[in-house]
């Protein structure tokens, strides 16, 4: 109570714009009538009335959305878009990867689907370390000993045969075409492309189309491989993949790359119905997201418990104290990631502690207003009871408002850059996701302990946040994003965007964002985010500044009052929302 009250007061001090909890339902209540008049003047992504349909990729899209025309639900268009996904935007759609589902039905039921790639049964906890016990760079990120048992195709089948509607094959078959006729190949695709060539020759143990020169901008790029491979698993389900040809390549392709996945762990594998993790945000809004193996939906809901402390929407967007605090709240909950998130199949993951509404409300009076806290000095709380990159995120709402929200990724651009000699597909590179060695970061710059060590068959900890959200009980917004680290403070920032700043769903998209995951000790932002005097406000109060070219790439569905739906694609990639 005392520190509440000094907290107040040194809050009060610096802007008496920014008001504690007593007008907590403030912002969450603002008026039909109020709504209309913004939302009139504001910049808005595409409405539609019936279904909608976002992501990475205007192919993925297009299809997606005549699923939804053709009487598909939503499970029905996440397939036919899973799997186009896997053709034309081959650096992170997957069948050699892995995600997760968050999907609300129309009657408020929720299900979560954790089909994230598993450590295969060769894996050991110091697999990537050297005899000295070192890291051995880029063990863990580039070529066959870097994949996890993939995890897609099983995620995708276990949800059409629980949800689907319209025929599976029919389904896969948009993407099949797509592989055999080809699409237009836009500059960013064959620029990536080209970036990545050298590498993916080096890794690749059999030339592919991505080892030979890369095709002219606009030509037609055909996948006569993966066509053959989709067609397997269309005719066959999971065991199209799983096993028989596919598999077979598969295992052939680590034999010649010293990789150690077996026929046994394709077989083996196994996407896992979980319960969704859903919390509060001052009284108005439920947060539906993804639990553990997934870190997303528990930091997610710990840094909206303690940002309800503040009034930030009279804060005001991206105002020196805003960005302040919620710049501790993400230092916080990034250290608690680093402790105690990893596998609960392995390990004894604290939720109860963790999402304790006194342990976040003490955790946040340890924040100063004044100035930044040490990373160094910050730790993860104590429990007693001790009990280059890329991915994609889609978001759908069908015509009878189910929604789903989906993250999945191959990991690192192109994943491990190895293609499976004769299936034409990529695998992932997520044994990255892993803790190597204690205190040591990935790729990410994350860091993790015993929770998140490397097991056979294990799930290695992800910050995929695929976000349903409901206001007043009514489906308000799907969301999510690619990004690494930054993904759940990026699904952070667009919830707080909308419902703290009133802003649509594409600007809160459009925005600038910024980012920090406890260590490295940094404030990373936007290039362009903030002026000259806020950034030097901010490293006044001994915020250490670095610019990022792009933070997430968010697409993303607003169920706006008046019942339209507005879907927006990130601009910061090619990224298409599509509506009827
Ligand atoms: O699961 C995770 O958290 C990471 N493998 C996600 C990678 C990612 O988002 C790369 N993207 N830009």
């Amino acid at each position: 109570m005392k520190y509440t009250l000094i907290f107040i007061s040194l809050l009060l001090i610096l802007s008496n714009a920014c008001k504690l909890k007593k007008d907590i339902n403030q912002s969450a209540t603002a008026s039909i009538e109020q709504e209309k008049t913004i939302l009139e003047q504001q910049e808005m992504g595409v409405l539609a009335d019936n279904a909608m349909v976002v992501t990475a990729h205007p192919e993925a899209s297009k299809i997606g959305i005549e699923v939804l025309k053709n009487g598909g639900n939503a499970t029905d268009a996440m397939v036919a878009i899973h799997f186009a996904l896997t053709v034309c935007y081959p650096r992170a759609g997957n069948i050699g990867g892995g995600g997760f589902m968050v999907m609300r039905e129309n009657n408020g039921n929720t299900h979560t689907l954790d089909f994230r790639e598993t450590a295969p049964a060769l894996a050991s906890k110091d697999m990537y370390l050297d005899a000295e016990k070192n890291v051995i760079p880029r063990l863990s990120l580039d070529g066959h000993l870097a994949v996890g048992v993939p995890g897609s195709v099983d995620g995708m089948w276990k949800a059409h045969q629980k949800f689907g509607k319209l025929n599976w094959a029919n389904l896969l078959q948009p993407a099949i075409n797509l592989a055999e006729n080809g699409y237009k190949l836009t500059k960013a695709e064959v620029e990536y492309m080209d970036k990545y060539k050298e590498t993916i020759q080096v890794l690749n143990t059999e030339e592919n189309l991505f080892t030979i020169k890369t095709p002219e901008v606009n030509s037609v790029f055909k996948q006569l491989e993966l066509a053959k491979t989709l067609r397997l698993i269309a005719q066959n389900g999971r065991s199209g993949f799983y096993e028989g040809e596919t598999a077979q390549l598969f295992v052939e392709e680590m034999e010649r790359g010293n990789g150690i996945i077996s026929l046994e762990d394709l077989k083996n594998y196994q996407s896992v119905w979980r319960e969704a993790l859903v919390g509060n945000y001052k009284n108005a809004y439920n947060i539906i997201s993804m639990s553990p193996p997934s870190s997303g939906g528990v930091c997610l809901l710990q840094m909206l418990e303690m940002l309800e402390n503040i009034n930030l929407n009279e804060c005001g967007f991206h105002s020196l104290s805003s960005i302040h605090l919620i710049n501790e709240v993400e230092r916080l909950a990034y250290a608690d990631r680093a402790e105690h998130l990893g596998d609960p199949a392995f390990y004894n993951v604290p939720m109860e502690n963790l999402l304790d509404t006194a342990y976040l409300d003490k955790r946040f009076e340890s924040i100063s207003i004044l100035q930044a806290t040490r990373s160094n000095i910050v730790k993860a709380g104590n429990f007693t009871d001790n009990e280059s990159k890329e991915t994609t995120h889609y978001s759908i709402v069908d015509t009878e408002g189910n929604a789903i929200a989906v993250t999945t990724t191959l990991n690192g651009n192109y994943g491990a850059k190895v293609v499976v000699g004769g299936a034409g597909f990529f695998l992932n590179n997520e044994m990255d996701d892993f803790s190597a060695k204690p205190g040591v970061p990935n790729q990410f710059g994350l860091i993790g302990k015993e929770a998140n060590a490397i097991e056979a068959g294990k799930r290695m900890l992800s910050s995929m946040t695929p976000t349903i959200i409901e206001k007043n009980g009514k489906l308000f917004m799907v969301v999510g994003t690619p990004g690494g680290s930054t993904i759940i403070t990026s699904v952070l920032q667009n919830f707080l965007n909308v419902v703290e700043y009133n802003m649509t769903m594409q600007e809160a998209v459009n925005a600038k964002r910024f980012h920090h995951q406890w260590k490295p000790d940094t404030l990373f932002v936007e290039s362009g985010a903030f002026n000259e005097k806020l950034s030097h406000e901010l490293k006044m109060k001994g915020h250490t500044l670095i610019e990022k070219e792009k933070i997430g790439r968010v697409d993303a569905i607003l169920i706006h009052e008046n019942g339209k739906l507005e879907g927006a694609a990130d601009p910061r990639g090619e990224d298409k929302a599509m509506g009827f």
